[in-house]
């Protein structure tokens, strides 16, 4: 298969080159050429920008044919709308990476691909931090307008793993064993009561190696792509993670509301943490993926995703990292509070 990747340097996109290397693909990437490629001579390396209004925009695309397109950076319909119509007839089927924020709601759990998204935003608006899920339902109508039967869009909630650059998952496995990334930390770890909380993750490469199989197999639809709904909870996680610690902190269970108390912010305060009384969000961590389970996704175990984080990121460059975790100082103060 020519499969065509629009990004693939950073993450998700760096996990389906490799995926598709490894099952003999002739792969091209597409970037603006600002990170190092870790596949030296085994990829075709095109370089632009995927918004026509920035030089040299998309030239580097004006000529080429593929059997599948996978959009890993696609945002913002104009510029999703760029690379899809310049692409059609010279590509078959065109995968974009969306989200499960694309969905109008996610206070109800179980919810499926036939579920609402949310409305379009006004065509000019293209903020992406405040209207990031908007916007994906839109990139989705831009490609299946060009695309119709060949386009395959999929709905990921948290993506995890190695080279993943939000520290979400990062920050549990960091604070349970390499504590001195996080610099220096008490003896306990402050956890997200109750430990039942569900949690819903997929590391980047099950994700990664399962959507080349959709190019591969050609299969058209509309997925949600996580671990299964009830899985896992928190308190499997912090058990994976102290099992894989060679001297984990001791796990202190906070309830909400001493987190509400010591202002901590929910999910970019404490990575993971949905609170119980957030009803708008109740099931963000809880939605359907059975679809893409019978198109063939597997989640890994969450050791496995844990042991290979670990090992990342004591390889990593770790400057600048944690800007959205519980800070040491809250930390302390929280632990101090509970024994008042
Ligand atoms: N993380 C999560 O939990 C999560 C959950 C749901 C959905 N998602 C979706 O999953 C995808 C993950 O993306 P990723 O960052 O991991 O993908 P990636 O393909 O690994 O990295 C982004 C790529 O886009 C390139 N790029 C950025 N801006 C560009 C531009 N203007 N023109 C050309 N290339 C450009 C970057 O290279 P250069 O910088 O060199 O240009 C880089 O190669 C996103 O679509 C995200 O919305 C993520």
């Amino acid at each position: 298969m020519r499969l065509l990747v629009l990004g693939g340097t950073r993450f998700l996109g760096r996990h389906v080159v490799d995926a598709a290397l490894v099952r003999g693909h002739a792969v091209t990437i597409f970037t603006r050429g600002q990170n190092p490629l870790p596949w030296s001579g085994q990829v075709e390396a095109l370089t632009g920008n995927r918004d026509p209004r920035i030089a040299p925009g998309l030239a580097a695309l004006g000529h080429g044919v593929w059997d599948a397109v996978v959009d890993t950076s696609g945002y913002v319909p104009r510029i999703v709308d760029a690379s899809a119509s310049l692409l059609k007839g010279r590509a078959t089927r065109y995968l974009l990476v969306s989200s499960i924020s694309a969905y109008a709601s996610s206070a109800l759990p179980g919810q499926d691909g036939a579920a609402p998204v949310l409305p379009p935003v006004d065509r000019d608006n293209e903020d992406i931090p405040n209207n990031y899920g908007a916007l994906k339902a839109s990139c989705e109508d831009v490609v299946t307008q060009h695309f119709g039967a060949g386009a395959t869009n999929v709905r990921p909630g948290l993506i995890v793993g190695p080279f993943d650059p939000t520290d979400r998952f990062a920050y549990w496995v960091a604070r349970f064993i390499h504590p001195a990334l996080l610099g220096s930390r008490p003896q306990q770890a402050v956890l997200p009561a109750p430990a039942k909380r569900p949690i819903q993750v997929i590391d980047g490469r099950d994700l990664a190696r399962w959507m080349v199989a959709l190019l591969e197999n050609d299969i058209a639809g509309t997925f949600n792509a996580c671990s299964p709904e009830g899985r896992w909870t928190i308190g499997d996680l912090i058990d994976a993670l102290v099992d894989a610690a060679p001297s984990p902190p001791e796990p202190a269970w906070i309830d909400e509301a001493t987190l509400h108390a010591h202002a901590v912010k929910p999910w970019t305060g404490l990575p993971l943490w949905v609170p119980s009384n957030d009803s708008d969000h109740t099931g963000f961590m809880s939605f359907d993926c059975t679809k893409a389970a019978h198109a063939g996704l597997t989640a890994r175990f969450l050791a496995q995703t844990i042991d290979d984080t670990a090992a990342w990121l004591v390889a990593r460059d770790n400057v600048g990292a944690w800007k959205n975790v519980l800070s040491a100082d809250t930390e302390r103060a929280i632990l101090a509070g509970d024994i008042r």
